[in-house]
């Protein structure tokens, strides 16, 4: 089992002295540097002209240029998106690296795929929490935590490891758990949760809808029924509380039967061969590959999937429902 790192097992005081600079002020950067904040350090934000830098203006910071705080800072959290990242590191952030400096990442994947190399006498260490920014932030003001991996690389005395501890008990993590983890390790399992995990559920929601507004079932009911009532939402919190598996307690017999007996057919062994054909491409970088060239030719596969996607009958149906969608949805945002 992994190691795992709480509050009580990481000092911050190694962060003492040393300045922490955050680039991008998105969903991870508005959060993370807030909550450093709060945890008594003063960090500066870096951020290009526009809305993200009004936010961090309008939060009490006071925002410089992405080359002025890799210049100024010796742990520098780089938070803006992946694709994004490795021209940016280039241009706007190596130049300006000293020896000793620390580059902080929330995700394994330049790292692991090779895009970003920083020069030797450079640390570098992943703190990558499993949550998004907004509950990253959310947690932090309720006194709770949530989950991260922990990583680092040429860690000759241990140093680096300490400092990614420190910065993961800085944002809130280590009040739930930090993971002792890899580059890799995070880069393939958030891949694969991208690939398999939400995309499972995203097909097999648009095939039920077909199949059973074809076999006479009224298309917003079905709708309401596979994910617009909020019952999948509490499902997953109840798998949470009484377990994956306890949770089946909470429903009818009928159901926990259904759903047991039923369970291998959602398995088939072609669909385990496409989960091996998925690692493979994750792994062995054939996805990220594919992904650099259709960012390189402009995104246009991406963007007749978005159309096909909002053009599928189920997006007719939830905008029908719009009212009811928003009932629900105002049970679940608080206050940003
Ligand atoms: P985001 O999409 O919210 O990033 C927006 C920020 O990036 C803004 O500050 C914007 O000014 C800046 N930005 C965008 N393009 C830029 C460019 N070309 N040049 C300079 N700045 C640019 O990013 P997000 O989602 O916060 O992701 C940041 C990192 O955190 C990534 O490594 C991601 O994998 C990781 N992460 C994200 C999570 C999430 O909640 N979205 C969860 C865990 C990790």
């Amino acid at each position: 089992m992994a190691k795992i790192y709480r509050d009580g097992d990481v000092d911050m005081q190694i962060l003492n002295g040393r300045k922490i600079g955050i680039v991008g002020y998105g969903n991870q950067g508005r959060a993370q540097a807030l909550n450093i904040k709060d945890s008594g350090f003063a960090p500066i934000v870096a951020n290009r002209d526009d809305q993200y830098r009004e936010k961090a203006i309008k939060d009490g910071f006071e925002v410089r240029s992405i080359s002025e705080v890799a210049r100024e800072a010796d742990v520098i959290l780089f938070l803006i998106p992946d694709e994004v990242q490795p021209q940016v590191y280039d241009e706007q952030i190596r130049p300006y690296l000293n020896t000793g400096d620390i580059v902080c990442f929330a995700s394994g994947y330049n790292v692991y795929y090779g895009t970003i190399k920083p020069p030797e006498g450079v640390g570098i260490i992943m703190v990558a929490p499993r949550m998004i920014g907004r509950a990253v932030r959310d947690l932090y003001k309720k006194g709770l935590g949530f989950p991260c991996l922990v990583a680092c690389e040429k860690d000759k005395d241990g140093r680096f490891m300490l400092i990614a501890l420190a910065l993961a008990k800085a944002i809130g993590a280590t009040r739930f758990g930090a993971f002792d983890s890899s580059f890799k390790e995070e880069a393939i399992i958030d891949l694969f949760a991208e690939q398999m995990l939400w995309p499972g559920i995203i097909k097999l929601c648009l095939l039920y809808f077909e199949k059973l507004t074809e076999n006479g079932c009224d298309p917003e009911i079905v709708t309401t029924e596979l994910y617009l009532s909020g019952e999948f939402v509490e499902i997953a919190k109840a798998m949470i509380v009484s377990g994956f598996f306890g949770q089946l307690k909470l429903h009818s017999q009928t159901s926990q039967y259904g759903q047991l007996s039923r369970a291998d057919r959602m398995a088939p062994p072609e669909l385990l061969n496409r989960v091996d054909e998925v690692i493979d491409e994750i792994s062995s970088g054939k996805f990220h590959a594919e992904w650099v060239k259709e960012q390189k030719d402009g995104k246009p596969k991406m963007r007749k999937l978005w159309q096909q996607a909002l053009e599928h009958p189920l997006s007719e149906s939830e905008a029908k429902l719009e009212t009811l969608r928003r009932i629900i949805a105002e049970s679940y945002e608080g206050p940003d």
